[in-house]
């Protein structure tokens, strides 16, 4: 039978990448989404792939999300935690509700829905995580201190957590994707945003997809052997 795979932030950008991805994989996917119904309607028609509504930020929300997943699609096997926001600003005007929404979301995330996850997997000796981190936790930037620390706080969860899952056949892998042309980068202001692709080395933004395949990659059942590993796809901007 197809693996189940959630993803979580799974309807748009890189999660919809994933999603379209694992689905063509061979994966049952169960695209996860805290916003937009409508948008997450369209995704459903148009990719074929169910959609369910959770906040990754509220514990109680992704426990009782990953037990529905499972009634309706089967024992999950695969979590990619990928949901993420931004709430960029200096330190002088960032706000504790700023620093506070992007911790709970980008890190809490991690855990809340590792943690949903993980007896099951521990009980049937199978289970692959990837955490989607970001060349932003590796180099910092500026405007970003909640951002980054969550990130880099994701590596190091991954690391940890990579170590618990070892003897189960539980493989914890991260990647650290940089600037992709997503809605989250075109947040960013034009001029900022030129002078950092100035900076990447391959010229250019990278595509979800790109991120995609690597996801693919890390999840396959021939993949046991790695883990705790972190695959930075940056165009070359930071080499880590
Ligand atoms: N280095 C040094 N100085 C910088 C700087 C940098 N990299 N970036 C901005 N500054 C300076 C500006 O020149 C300006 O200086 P002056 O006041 O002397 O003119 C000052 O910092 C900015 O002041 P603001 O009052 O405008 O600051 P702000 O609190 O409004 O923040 C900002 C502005 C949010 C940092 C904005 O510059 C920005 O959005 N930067 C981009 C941040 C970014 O890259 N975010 C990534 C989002 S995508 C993502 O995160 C996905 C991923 O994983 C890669």
């Amino acid at each position: 039978m197809a693996r189940v795979a959630v993803v979580t932030g799974g309807t748009r950008g890189i999660g919809e990448a994933i999603s379209v991805a694992l689905k063509a994989a061979g994966y049952t996917v169960a695209a996860n989404y805290a916003g937009n119904d409508e948008r997450a309607k369209d995704f459903t028609a148009r990719i074929g792939i169910k959609a369910f509504k959770w906040d990754v930020a509220d514990y109680d929300a992704c426990i009782a999300g990953l037990k529905q997943v499972e009634s309706e699609l089967g024992a999950v096997d695969v979590i990619v935690n990928n949901a993420g926001i931004t709430r960029d600003g200096t330190m002088k005007k960032m706000s504790r509700t700023a620093w506070d929404e992007v911790m709970d979301t980008n890190l809490g995330g991690c855990y809340n829905m590792c943690k949903a996850a993980w007896d099951g997997m521990n009980e049937r000796k199978f289970g692959r995580v990837v955490n989607i981190g970001s060349i932003n936790g590796q180099a910092g930037q500026y405007g970003q201190v909640n951002y980054a620390a969550a990130k880099s706080g994701i590596h190091g969860f991954t690391k940890a957590l990579a170590q618990e899952g070892a003897r189960a056949g539980i493989t914890v892998n991260a990647i650290a994707p940089g600037y992709i042309d997503t809605d989250m980068v075109a947040a960013v202001p034009a001029d900022v945003l030129a002078k950092i692709v100035a900076r990447i080395p391959v010229g250019r933004l990278g595509q979800a997809s790109e991120i995609a395949r690597a996801v693919c990659f890390l999840v396959a059942d021939e993949g046991g052997f790695i883990t705790g590993s972190t695959l930075s796809i940056n165009g070359g901007q930071h080499m880590y």
